[in-house]
């Protein structure tokens, strides 16, 4: 038979030894992300590809689109599916809000708030902070004397800081905003699907978020929105956006009515998030919202028979993700790897200034249940009792 390569060259990488068919270990995922996805959820994966401009993809991204409008309660015209995680979807909304120069004030008070800080001064920024300590929020007062002394272009503001567990008010920060002149650019990668959130009414500019924690699907499509504000803004753009592939002006016309050919969309994850998002429709908005804060408070009650505490304070505490104080003399590592190793559950450290500090424990979308509360309480009152 007649070699495909000519004589004087050879293929000199081996490949690796023959490998077993994949296996995943199974895991409780009740750490900051991800979070189990809903067996329903990863059932509509596991079909073969569609093309990204058949008839019956494009009808299931108007549906995505659908299903996310409600989800945030927005009217948003454009709003679609960042193929990428949660920080594309935060990178998309700045370089779409951001031009080289404009003034954006970060309000920060965790980790996630650097991240936002990081990407606006890599899109040419002119960024200002003020900050609060890790563990606390913005009142509305401190967040518009800030607009007043910073005249911001844009204000970014985290919902739901998953390094402290902390949930910002948002009501009125909007409407300051706009009296500002201002864009209100909000992460809401652990609060979609799982706290309270009224895109519309809280006049929101341009939100994202992440499709793995209160949406219960796989990671890799990112939720994303803008505002008429905000997109007149992106319309009277005197550069283009910065990042080809994230830019709005060119994938509007993909999700829109022309359908011009962008990029091969994830069209399996598309699958997943409009299952995910259907879910979530069928149960309803505010019965989710409430399971989340029932499971939530039932865990705080069981934290407190182990004699734990929270580090925030109830009125602010996130139901989706709770930080709990490491007990003096316990090593925190050494807790998570015998719940790991243990009882196969997966929680999260301490982030930044609260490494070593805190647990952090997420309650989100199909893991939001009394039942994983209780396995959760068993083992870890197991483990301490066993003084790690
Ligand atoms: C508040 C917040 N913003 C942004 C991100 C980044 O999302 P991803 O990890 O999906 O890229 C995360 C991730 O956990 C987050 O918690």
């Amino acid at each position: 038979m007649a070699t495909i390569l000519s004589p004087d060259v050879s293929i000199r990488l081996v490949p690796p030894a023959a490998l077993s068919p994949l296996v995943v270990p199974e895991r409780l995922l009740l750490g900051p992300g991800p979070s189990n996805a809903d067996p329903r959820v990863i059932a509509a994966m596991n079909h073969q590809p569609i093309g990204h401009l058949d008839a019956a993809y494009l009808a299931m991204m108007d549906e995505v689109q659908d299903l996310l409008r409600y989800t945030w309660q927005t009217a948003n015209s454009l709003t679609y599916a960042v193929a990428g995680t949660g920080s594309a979807a935060m990178e998309a909304t700045i370089a779409n809000a951001v031009e080289p120069g404009d003034r954006v004030l970060v309000a920060v008070k965790g980790y996630f708030g650097y991240r936002l800080v990081d990407m606006a001064q890599r899109y040419g920024a002119d960024v200002v902070t003020i900050q609060r300590p890790w563990g606390e929020a913005f009142t509305l007062d401190e967040l518009t004397a800030a607009l007043e002394q910073y005249r911001p272009a844009v204000l970014a503001i985290v919902h739901a800081e998953t390094s402290t567990g902390v949930r910002q008010p948002l009501e009125g920060v909007g409407a300051a905003c706009a009296a500002h002149d201002c864009l209100l650019l909000v992460d809401t990668v652990t609060s979609l699907g799982g706290v309270p959130i009224l895109l519309d009414e809280w006049q929101v500019d341009l939100a994202y978020s992440c499709s793995q924690k209160g949406l219960s699907c796989a990671p890799g499509i990112s939720p994303f929105t803008m505002s008429s504000r905000a997109v007149a803004k992106l319309d009277r753009r005197r550069q283009p956006v910065a990042n080809w592939y994230l830019d709005a002006a060119l994938l509007r016309k993909y999700w829109g009515p022309e359908r011009v050919y962008h990029h091969t969309a994830p069209v399996n994850l598309t699958y997943a998030l409009r299952e995910a998002l259907r879910l979530l429709a069928a149960e309803g908005l505010e019965a989710r919202w409430q399971r989340h804060q029932q499971t939530a408070a039932y865990f705080w009650d069981g934290l407190k028979d182990l004699g734990l505490t929270c580090h925030v304070e109830e009125s602010l505490r996130l139901p989706t993700l709770t930080t709990v104080r490491v007990p003096d003399g316990v090593d925190a590592k050494a807790v998570s790897r015998r719940l790991m190793a243990d009882y196969n559950i997966e929680v999260g450290g301490g982030l930044g200034e609260l490494g070593g500090k805190v647990w952090r424990i997420g309650l989100m979308g199909y893991n939001s249940q009394t039942e994983n509360v209780d396995t959760l309480l068993n083992a870890l009152g197991t483990v301490l009792h066993q003084k790690n």
